[in-house]
């Protein structure tokens, strides 16, 4: 089983502030992780350092088997798909869902006179249509609702076949129906074995698509436990982790959780 992250002993200093400190964590291929933890608990950090965009102050990171420092990061992104509400900002409203999803190949945003494959635009139609927004290929960016602009952006970030996909609370400002609908396209990719690696941010449990395996809860930048969903993801842990009294519920392939007082 090939390794896809293997972090040890990670640390993320900025100043006086440790973000991440001596966080360990390895994941293989075929596995769907979940990072779970309050505000500011560092998992979008820990994402960065994942997608190669950081290196960490101390202590080892290995992505898709290179070593952070001493690999051109350049080399190791487009091998890393990310989805973030920071990324989606920079996309503009003016621009067409199908370029939005075209222009990953050359990991930029925004149509200027790059020649696209055929190929390329068969393979940008055939993502929109697995995450159910096909047939809005041609519409603006801007007028697509909330839910259809993450699902298109998730096409986005498939775009270019990455080996690892890294899903920073793709659900978050989605009504219940957008979030339902997000939630059975990412239960699709994660029970396809042709999927990348995915690792998916959330606060909510109830937002923990069917097909997950892992998950990794991280409390002040600290590892508070991590391992597969069924083990790890308890009302004790998860109390511990978000440091208040919580019951957690599991229905089926589903989760929930509320406070147990
Ligand atoms: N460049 C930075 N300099 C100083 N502090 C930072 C920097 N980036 C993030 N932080 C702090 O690190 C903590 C973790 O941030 P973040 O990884 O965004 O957390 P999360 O995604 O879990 O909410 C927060 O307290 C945040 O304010
Ligand atoms: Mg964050």
């Amino acid at each position: 089983m090939d390794v896809v992250l293997d972090f040890q002993d990670v640390s993320i200093r900025r100043g006086p502030k440790t973000i991440l400190d001596r966080v360990s964590w390895t994941v293989a291929e075929g596995e769907r992780w979940v990072l779970l933890g309050r505000n500011g608990a560092g998992k979008t950090t820990l994402l960065q350092i994942a997608s190669a965009r950081m290196h960490p102050s101390s202590g080892t990171a290995y992505v898709l088997g290179h070593r952070l420092g001493a690999v051109d990061l350049f080399e190791l992104r487009p091998r890393v798909g990310v989805t973030s509400a920071a990324l989606a900002d920079r996309i503009a409203g003016s621009e067409s869902v199908i370029d939005v999803v075209l222009t990953a190949a050359y990991g930029m945003t925004g149509r200027w006179r790059e020649q696209y494959e055929a190929l390329d635009h068969e393979r940008a139609r055939a993502l929109l249509e697995v995450f159910g927004v096909g047939d809005l290929a041609e519409r603006h960016f801007g007028t697509l609702s909330e839910g259809e602009r993450k699902r298109t952006q998730i096409a986005r970030a498939l775009m270019t076949d990455p080996e690892l996909l890294l899903l920073d609370e793709p659900a978050a400002g989605l009504d219940l129906g957008g979030r339902e609908e997000l939630l059975a396209a990412l239960t699709e990719l994660a029970r396809d074995p042709r999927s990348p690696v995915l690792v998916l941010v959330t606060h909510h449990v109830e937002e923990i698509p069917v097909g997950f395996t892992h998950v990794l809860l991280l409390r002040d930048g600290q590892v508070h436990a991590a391992g597969p969903l069924d083990t790890v993801l308890t009302a004790q842990n998860l109390s511990e982790c978000f440091g208040m009294d919580l019951v957690v519920e599991r229905h089926g392939d589903r989760w929930s959780a509320r406070s147990g007082r």
